[in-house]
C-alpha cells in the first residue's frame, strides 16, 4: 500500500528537492579519502556537531572534518515524512541498554539516542521550542558565566527560519505566536503542520477550565501554559527539517573545506605531553580498521551527553580512581566527568476514550480507509495527518508546581531536606557542591512559578506525563577500554524521593483534567496505571513500574561551571579543564536540564559555541 507513495517521494526528492539530493560532491565515504589533517575535528555529527561544522566552514580558510558513528540516511520516507516515522524499525538507534534502575523496579531500558549524520534530529518528534527565561538564567547563576536567556536569544533567532500559519487556522486551533521572538533567516525551518485531530480542542478547553492559559508565544521565555508548539517542518515540502539537511546538505555544496566521514567511531582523543589535543583515533566501522587523524587547531566533542563523557574518560580525563583501575593514563583529574546526568523521566498515562471523537490518532492504525485517504492527501497536496509525527503530539501543556497541587510548599520543604550524601554515595565532593547549588536554584524557581514542573503531551488517550525538573541525578561511567564497548548508563530516576512525590501530584492533576467538562463526555477509562491506584501507598508501589527514565533528552554530563562545583568545561571558552585544544559543544555542557524538549536549546547553544570558537581563532 506504500509503493505508490515511495515512488512519488523518490521522484519528489530528485525533482523539487534536487538541491538536497544525497549525491553531494564532498561526501567522503572512506578513511583513505581524507586529508592528512584538518584545522578542526568534530567528534559526532548530530545536532550540535553539524551546527558548529557548518558555521566554522563558512570561513573558507578553515578545514573541518566531522567523524560520525552512524551512517547517512538516504532521505527515505521514514525520515522525511513526519507521519511515517517508525521508531520500532528505524536503523538509527544506538543499540544500548541502561544498567538496571534501582528505583524503577530494577528494570533496564533502551537508551534512546540516535546514531546518524544529523543525530537525534533524524528521528525526533520535531517539536521545536525553548525553555523558560529562568531555565537559562539558572545556568549563569550556577556558574556558567555568559550563558543566560538574554545571551542565548540572538542564537535562538540565528538557528531558525520561522513561518507563521494563517490567522484563520491559528484561531481555529489556538495557535499563538509572536513573530518578533522568532528568527527568519536561519537554517532550521520552523512551521506548523496544516492538520490536527479534533480532540485537541477538547484538551485545550479542559486545561483552560483548570486555569491554565495559552501563552502569547511559548517561545518568548514563558514556556508555560497549554500550546501548540512549532515543528521542525519545511513549510513548502512538509518534510523534516533536520541537522543533516540544514547544516550539511545546504552548506556542503559550495564548500570543499567541509568533510563528513560516516561510520567512524572515535575511540580516543590524542593528547601530547603538554596536554594539548592533537587529533583523534577512530575505528572505521565498515572495515574494522583503526586510524588516527590530526587536528591543527582543535578537537571539538559533540558526541552527545552519553558518549562525550565516555570519550573523555577513555582519553584519560575523569576520576583518577576509576581510570587507574582500567589502566588508563590520567591526563586531567576531573572526577565530575559523567556525573550530573539528567533527562526528563516520563510516565505513561493511558486512557481509552469510550466515546472518542473521530478521526483520531488510532484511526491511522486501525482504519485503512482513513490511512489511505490521508496518505493520498499528503502525496497530492501536502495536507493531512501525515504532516504530523506519528504518535507525537505537538500540543502540550507545561504547568508549574503550584498550579498542579496545593502541596507545593510542603513538597519544596521536604525536597530541601533530602540528604544528598546518602542519595549519591559515589559522587565526589565537587559534584555535591554542584547538586546543592542546583537544588536551591530549582526549588526557588519552582516555588515562584518561574519554571514549569510537568508536561502533558496530548492528542488522544495516550498521554506521556513528564517531570521537567527532576532532582534525581544519574551517571555515565565506563568499565572497559575495549573498542566500541558501550558506556554504563545509569539514569537513577526517582532516586530523589521528591521526584516520586511530584509524580503522584502529576497523576492526580491529569486525572482531574480528564474530569473537566470538555473531556468527561469522551468517557475515559484509565488503563494505566488504573483507576484503583489512588492511595499514596498504592501510587508509590505502582509508579516505579510505569515511569520510564527518559523522554529522549539526555544532557548535563560535562557541565560548564566552576571546577569546584562539579564543572568539566570552562564556560567562557568551552574548553575542557586541564587540557588544551579540546572543547565541547553538545548537550553535555548544560548544568541543568531546561523545562523544554532539548533540540531548540541544542541548536542555540551550538550556534553560540561556534561563535566562541571562531572568536578565539580570529575567524
Ligand atoms: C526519538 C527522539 C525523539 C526526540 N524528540 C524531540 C523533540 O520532539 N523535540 C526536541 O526538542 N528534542 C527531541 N529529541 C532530542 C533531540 O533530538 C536531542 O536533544 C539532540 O539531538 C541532541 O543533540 P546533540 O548534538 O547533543 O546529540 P545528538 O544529536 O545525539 O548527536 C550526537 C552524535 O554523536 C555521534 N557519536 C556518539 N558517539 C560517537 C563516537 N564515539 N564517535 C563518533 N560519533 C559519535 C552519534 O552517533 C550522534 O549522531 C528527541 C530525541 C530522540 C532520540
Ligand atoms: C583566509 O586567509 C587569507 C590568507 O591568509 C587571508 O587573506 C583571508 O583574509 C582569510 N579569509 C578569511 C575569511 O579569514
Ligand atoms: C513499525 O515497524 C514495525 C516493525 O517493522 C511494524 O511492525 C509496525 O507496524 C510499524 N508501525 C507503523 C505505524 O507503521
Ligand atoms: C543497531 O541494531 C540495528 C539492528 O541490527 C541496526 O540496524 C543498527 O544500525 C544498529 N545501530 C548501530 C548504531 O550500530
Ligand atoms: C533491586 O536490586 C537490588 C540490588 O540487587 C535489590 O537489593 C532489590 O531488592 C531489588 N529490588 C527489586 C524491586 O527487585
Ligand atoms: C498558575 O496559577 C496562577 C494563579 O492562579 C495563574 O495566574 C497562572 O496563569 C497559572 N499558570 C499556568 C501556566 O497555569
Ligand atoms: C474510516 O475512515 C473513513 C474515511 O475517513 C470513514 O468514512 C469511516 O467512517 C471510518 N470508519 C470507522 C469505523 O471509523
Ligand atoms: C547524611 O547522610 C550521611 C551518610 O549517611 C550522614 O553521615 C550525615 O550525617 C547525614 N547528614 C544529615 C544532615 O543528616
Ligand atoms: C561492564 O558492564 C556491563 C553491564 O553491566 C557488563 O555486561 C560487562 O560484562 C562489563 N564489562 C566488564 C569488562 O566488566
Ligand atoms: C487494580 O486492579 C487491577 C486489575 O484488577 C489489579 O491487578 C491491581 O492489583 C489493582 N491494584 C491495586 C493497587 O489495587
Amino acid at each position: 500500500m506504500f509503493a505508490a507513495l515511495i515512488i512519488f517521494l523518490t521522484a519528489f526528492a530528485n525533482g523539487a528537492l534536487c538541491a538536497r539530493s544525497p549525491q553531494l560532491r564532498n561526501i567522503v565515504q572512506r578513511a583513505e579519502d581524507l586529508q592528512a589533517d584538518y584545522d578542526f575535528i568534530v567528534v559526532g555529527g548530530g545536532a550540535s556537531g553539524l551546527t558548529v561544522a557548518d558555521r566554522l566552514t563558512e570561513n573558507p580558510n578553515a578545514s573541518v572534518l566531522v567523524l560520525e558513528y552512524g551512517s547517512f540516511d538516504s532521505h527515505e520516507d521514514a525520515v522525511l515524512v513526519p507521519g511515517l516515522l517508525n521508531l520500532t524499525s528505524t536503523p538509527y538507534w544506538f543499540n544500548l541498554t541502561s544498567t538496571p534502575q534501582l528505583h524503577l523496579q530494577n528494570r533496564s531500558f533502551q537508551v534512546t539516542i540516535a546514531a546518524a549524520v544529523g543525530g537525534g534530529t533524524c528521528i525526533n518528534g520535531m517539536l521545536f521550542h525553548r525553555g523558560a527565561r529562568a531555565d537559562y538564567d539558572a545556568w549563569e547563576e550556577l556558574g556558567a558565566k555568559g550563558w543566560n536567556w538574554d545571551s542565548l536569544l540572538p542564537y535562538f533567532y540565528k538557528s531558525e527560519n520561522f513561518t507563521p500559519t494563517s490567522s484563520q487556522f491559528a484561531d481555529e486551533w489556538e495557535i499563538k505566536f509572536d513573530k518578533d521572538v522568532h528568527g527568519s533567516q536561519g537554517p532550521i525551518q520552523a512551521s506548523y503542520p496544516p492538520y490536527q485531530f479534533p480532540v485537541v480542542k477538547n484538551f485545550f478547553h479542559a486545561f483552560h477550565g483548570l486555569g491554565i492559559p495559552t501563552p502569547r508565544d511559548p517561545n518568548d521565555g514563558s514556556a508555560q501554559g497549554v500550546f501548540w508548539a512549532p515543528s521542525t517542518l519545511d513549510p513548502e515540502t512538509k518534510t523534516r527539517s533536520y541537522a543533516r539537511v540544514a547544516h550539511y546538505d545546504r552548506a556542503v555544496q559550495q564548500r570543499s573545506n567541509y568533510h563528513v566521514l560516516p561510520m567512524a567511531a572515535v575511540t580516543k582523543i590524542m593528547l601530547d605531553d603538554h596536554k594539548r589535543a592533537t587529533g583523534v583515533e577512530y575505528l572505521a566501522r565498515n572495515t574494522g580498521k583503526t586510524h588516527t587523524i590530526c587536528a591543527k587547531k582543535e578537537v571539538i566533542l559533540a558526541a552527545g551527553a552519553v558518549h562525550t563523557p565516555q570519550i573523555l574518560m577513555l582519553s584519560g580525563i575523569g576520576d583518577p580512581k576509576d581510570l587507574a583501575s582500567l589502566d588508563i593514563n590520567i591526563v586531567s583529574e576531573l572526577p565530575a566527568v559523567g556525573h550530573n546526568f539528567q533527562d526528563h523521566p516520563t510516565m505513561f498515562f493511558i486512557n481509552q476514550f469510550q466515546n472518542d471523537l473521530t478521526p483520531n490518532a488510532d484511526d491511522l492504525v486501525r482504519n485503512k480507509t482513513f490511512r489511505d485517504e490521508q496518505l493520498a492527501l499528503y502525496r497530492n497536496q501536502r495536507q493531512g495527518a501525515f504532516t504530523i509525527v506519528a504518535n507525537g503530539g505537538n500540543t502540550v501543556a507545561f504547568v508549574p508546581l503550584p498550579n498542579i497541587t496545593a502541596s507545593a510548599a510542603s513538597i519544596i520543604t521536604s525536597a530541601a531536606a533530602e540528604n544528598l550524601t546518602q542519595l549519591y554515595p559515589d559522587a565526589p565532593p565537587s559534584v555535591f557542591q554542584g547538586y546543592r547549588a542546583q537544588r536551591s536554584s530549582l526549588l526557588q524557581n519552582a516555588r515562584e512559578s518561574r519554571i514549569a514542573i510537568q508536561e502533558t503531551a496530548f492528542n488522544g488517550g495516550f498521554m506521556p506525563l513528564t517531570l521537567l525538573h527532576p532532582l534525581s541525578r544519574g551517571r555515565i561511567s565506563i568499565n572497559t577500554t575495549t573498542h566500541l564497548a558501550p558506556p554504563l548508563v545509569d539514569y537513577r530516576t526517582l532516586s530523589s524521593p521528591t521526584d516520586l512525590a511530584i509524580f503522584r501530584e502529576i497523576l492526580r492533576f491529569n486525572r482531574k483534567l480528564l474530569l473537566q467538562v470538555p473531556l468527561a463526555p469522551l468517557q475515559p477509562i484509565e488503563l494505566v496505571p488504573g483507576s484503583n491506584v489512588t492511595s499514596e501507598t498504592d501510587m508509590d508501589n505502582v509508579l516505579p513500574g510505569i515511569v520510564g527514565p527518559t523522554f529522549q533528552h539526555p544532557c548535563c554530563t560535562c557541565p560548564m561551571v566552576a571546577r569546584e562545583n562539579g564543572g568539566v568545561v570552562n564556560p567562557e571558552t568551552l574548553e575542557v579543564y586541564g587540557v588544551y585544544g579540546l572543547s565541547i559543544v553538545d548537550a553535555s555542557l548544560w548544568p541543568l536540564i531546561p523545562g523544554a524538549h532539548l533540540m531548540g536549546s541544542v541548536y542555540a547553544v551550538a550556534e553560540r559555541a561556534a561563535d566562541l570558537i571562531k572568536e578565539r581563532w580570529n575567524m
